[in-house]
């Protein structure tokens, strides 16, 4: 057993209390690679924000649960050399699918798990939601849990159709599976195809502007729940300077498109104090490389593409810190 405070690594409970009280809302960035996490490390200490550092079950399957868990460890490391004298990262189990692979995270360092039972019923959701709160909370490992299905495909994540959360079933969900932070469905999707354009309008430029996300929902689900840690998965804003980088590079994205940035804005104001941001993060690195090899095409040495990668994702990352959650300042 690896306890997630040998690691300096901190649960989300005091982070997600202060988000909820200050109104900002906490990043929860995933991440896969090493300088993904030097990225997200770099932007929380230099913006003084906390950070959630998340892993999923494709993450696993890439780069190996241990490799990961100690990048977590050396993330606190890191922040500390740079100067953070304390750290505050969270290392999130994001979407995890079963009581098995959320314990084996709870023994192996990890400081928060998501349990996703959101596309089963009633019933089983709250008792499998149960089960891994009754053995994460025996370490202190607090857990998120998932009421209401996304819409979207995202390799490992994925639902055909959207169902919003119903805001009368959260308090019974909440009360009995006891956990501590409750992930919804208020229209936003994972991937960078969000909506189609048929599901959009155009502005003035014949700019593709998305549906906007169901705020009444949110609402009444926050009159249910005064004060209690509300997620929104799927946020990631899609930024189209990226996405043309990218087409204009010899890649292919077309009609991709998030979340707009004000509608985020605007939810960390609320009970929300967790947004998931992974496919941004993808867009930045991926951008950044092709427009490097496109105009370097001598160079072959993976540390002169994934520099300015690493550059362009700390730059996203302390962005979304900033100008969209508002969690600077707030160690
Ligand atoms: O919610 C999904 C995340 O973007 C993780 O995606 O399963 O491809 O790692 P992944
Ligand atoms: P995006 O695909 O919008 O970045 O969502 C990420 C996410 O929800 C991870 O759980
Ligand atoms: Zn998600």
């Amino acid at each position: 057993m690896v306890s997630y405070k040998e690691l300096g690594l901190v649960n989300t409970k005091e982070m997600f209390a202060k988000a909820v009280a200050g109104g900002y809302a906490i990043p929860a960035f995933n991440f896969n690679t090493m300088e993904q996490m030097q990225a997200i490390v770099m932007a929380a200490v230099e913006t003084k924000s906390p950070v959630i550092m998340q892993v999923s079950k494709g993450a696993r399957a890439y780069a190996n649960g241990t490799i990961l868990r100690n990048l977590a460890k050396g993330a606190v490391e890191y922040a500390k050399e740079l100067g953070c004298e304390n750290p505050q990262i969270v290392l999130h189990l994001d979407h995890g699918d079963s009581f098995e692979i959320c314990k084996e995270c709870i023994d192996n360092g990890f400081s928060s798990v998501m349990i996703d039972g959101s596309h089963l019923p009633f019933e089983e959701n709250i008792a499998l939601a149960k089960k891994v709160v009754d053995y994460a909370h025996q370490y202190d490992v607090t857990v998120e849990a998932e009421l209401g299905v996304l819409a979207g495909v995202e390799d490992e994540v994925s639902a055909a159709e959207s169902h919003y959360t119903q805001p009368e079933e959260v308090i019974e969900f909440s009360q009995r599976t006891g956990c501590d932070s409750l992930a919804i469905s208020i229209g936003t999707s994972h991937g960078a195809y969000k909506f189609t354009p048929a599901q959009c309008t155009r502005n003035a430029e014949g700019i593709l502007v998305p549906p906007p996300l169901a705020f009444d929902i949110l609402h009444a689900i926050e009159e249910k729940l005064p004060g209690f840690p509300i997620v929104l998965h799927g946020s990631s804003s899609v930024p189209q300077d990226e996405v043309a980088t990218i087409n204009k590079f010899g890649g292919n994205l077309p009609d991709a498109i998030g979340i707009p940035e004000e509608q985020l804005r605007e939810a960390s104001k609320s009970a929300v104090c967790k947004i998931n941001i992974d496919s941004d993060s993808r867009l930045a690195m991926t951008a950044a490389i092709r427009q490097h090899l496109a105009e370097h095409p001598d160079h072959f040495d993976p540390r002169q593409y994934l520099k300015p990668a690493r550059e362009n994702m700390k730059k996203m990352y302390i962005h979304k810190i900033v100008n969209v959650l508002g969690s600077d300042n707030k160690l």
